[in-house]
C-alpha cells in the first residue's frame, strides 16, 4: 500500500478541527498507519521547507507552524499520495474547490490547516523526517474487501 505524510497545522488544532480533517480520511478509506502529537521545532522545520528558504514568508510559515502542536499522520491506500493531494485542494484556502479540505475549512495560504506530500518520492522522505520505523503499522482493516475489489489489492 502507498502511504503519505499529513502534517495537521496549528490552524486545524487550534480551531477544534482535527477530528472532522481525520474523519474525512477515514470516511473515505485511507488506512491510518501511524498518528503521534509533536512539537515542531526550528531544526526539523528548516529541513521541511528547505525548498522555500527563498521565499518572504519563510520565517513567518515556520513560525505559525511552531504556534501549536501538530498532529503528524502516515495515511496508506492505493494511489494514497494522490488522493490525499486531491482531498486538500489548492494552496490556497480561498482558492481551493469546496468539498476539499482546504476549500471547506480554510481562508488563507499559510492558515491552509494540513501539509500533505506532494509525490510518492516526497512522501518516503517526508515520513523517515517525522516517523521512525516502528512507529509506522502495516495492518489490514476488517473492511478490506468492503474499500477494494479483489483485483485492486
Ligand atoms: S503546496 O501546497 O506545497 O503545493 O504549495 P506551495 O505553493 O509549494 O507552498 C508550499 C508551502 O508554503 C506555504 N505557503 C505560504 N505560507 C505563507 N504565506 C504564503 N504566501 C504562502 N504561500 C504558500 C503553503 O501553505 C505550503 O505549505 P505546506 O505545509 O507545504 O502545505
Amino acid at each position: 500500500m502507498e502511504k503519505t505524510l499529513v502534517i495537521l497545522k496549528p490552524s486545524a488544532m487550534g480551531r477544534g478541527i482535527a477530528g472532522e480533517v481525520i474523519t474525512r480520511f477515514t470516511n473515505k478509506g485511507l488506512i491510518i498507519a501511524g498518528m503521534k502529537m509533536i512539537q515542531l521545532t526550528d531544526a526539523v522545520l528548516d529541513e521541511h521547507y528547505a525548498h522555500l528558504i527563498e521565499r518572504p514568508f519563510f520565517n513567518r510559515i515556520k513560525t505559525s507552524m511552531k504556534a501549536l502542536p501538530v498532529i503528524v499522520m502516515c495515511l496508506a491506500g492505493i494511489d494514497a499520495v494522490q488522493v490525499v493531494r486531491t482531498m486538500t485542494g489548492a494552496t490556497n484556502g480561498r482558492n481551493a474547490a469546496p468539498g476539499t479540505i482546504r476549500g471547506d475549512f480554510s481562508m488563507s495560504g499559510q492558515e491552509n490547516i494540513i501539509h500533505a506530500s506532494d509525490s510518492v518520492e516526497n512522501a518516503k522522505i517526508e515520513l523517515a523526517r517525522f516517523f521512525k520505523p516502528d512507529e509506522i503499522f502495516d495492518y489490514t482493516p476488517a473492511s478490506m474487501n468492503l474499500l477494494y475489489a479483489s483485483d485492486e489489492i
